[in-house]
């Protein structure tokens, strides 16, 4: 019996979380962590749902379940800000829209993107973008309706690494309300913050193009973190930990939505001297992993 295998790729945000979900642009990059769906087709069929346009992860789920064995196999660590729920969306709405052909990525990222909206509340449609496009991506919401984004022509490889600083107590639904409830009690501080990050994402983008030093770049990577810290998205067990990096030379900010009573997720490290950082994740016993960033899609 055949099996067919749909795989998405995880992402990190490398600049502009949050600020994207106002129509601030974000650069993003997949990662080379997989999510793998595979089905297997049941021998007797009981197709009795109606296929529908605009189906719930749910609805599509329980679909697949009725006519195929269903196994999921995830290399993305869950809750991280390293888009593992985002993945799972763009591996069903492929599987659930290839029942009726070949897709194009625009259909699989619009119907990613519905289901996404059901889970996260007021998602950007950053993450479903960039599992389904892969690569390098620059990003922004001009409207509920329209999304831009620009596939970067850039395979540069860029050494960076990924520690946990523990799974967030919150969900990423709760800390788009939570950035979104603070920027309504105080506008202008919070326009004054995704301003900076705004300017940091084009200073990422400056880099790609090879416009601007690594040392410019890595500057622009701490004063992301403050912004975020300034955000309230960096939880104090998570602030303790990038002071310390920062001490043995390194550069870092959360990745995603982050969280602020426990942990905030992966953290994204930029270390020249990966023995060092290494060594400081064991002594901490924390998880490290090295990442490949401007995978496929
Ligand atoms: O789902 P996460 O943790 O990767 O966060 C997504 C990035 C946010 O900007 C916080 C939300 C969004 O939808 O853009």
């Amino acid at each position: 019996m055949t099996t067919h295998s749909i795989s998405a790729p995880g992402k990190v945000i490398l600049s502009g979380e949050h600020a994207v979900v106002y129509g601030y642009p974000a650069l993003v990059s997949a990662v080379n962590m997989r999510l793998t769906l595979s089905l297997k087709a049941k021998s007797s069929k009981k197709t009795t749902k109606p296929i529908l346009k605009m189906p719930t992860a749910e609805y599509i789920s329980a679909y697949l379940k009725q006519n195929y064995a269903v196994n999921i196999h995830s290399d993305i660590p869950r809750g991280s800000g390293l888009g593992s729920s985002a993945a799972y969306a763009v591996s069903l709405a492929t599987a659930y829209l290839s029942l009726r052909g070949k897709p194009t990525k625009k259909h699989i990222n619009d119907l990613a993107f519905q289901l996404e909206k059901s889970h996260h509340g007021n998602p950007s449609g950053v993450d479903n973008t960039a599992c389904t496009y892969g690569g390098y991506l620059w990003f922004r919401k001009e409207h509920q309706q329209i999304h831009l984004m620009h596939q970067l022509p850039i395979t540069k490889k860029i050494q960076c690494f990924l520690l946990q600083s523990g799974q967030p107590k919150e969900t990423t639904k709760d800390m788009i309300a939570y950035v979104a409830e603070q920027r309504k009690m105080n506008p202008e501080k919070y326009k004054k913050i995704f301003d900076k990050i705004e300017s940091i994402t084009k200073t990422w983008l400056a880099y790609m193009f090879d416009e601007v030093s690594r040392h410019t770049l890595l500057e622009a990577v701490r004063e992301n973190h403050r912004l975020l810290s300034a955000l309230g998205v960096v939880s104090p067990k998570a602030s303790a930990l990038f002071a310390e990096i920062e001490k043995i030379g390194g550069s870092a900010k959360i990745t995603g939505a982050g969280g602020k009573s426990d942990g905030s997720g992966m953290l994204l490290i930029f270390h020249d001297d990966k023995e060092k950082l290494t060594k400081f994740a064991q002594k901490k016993k924390l998880k490290m992993y090295p990442v490949q960033l401007g995978e496929r899609g």
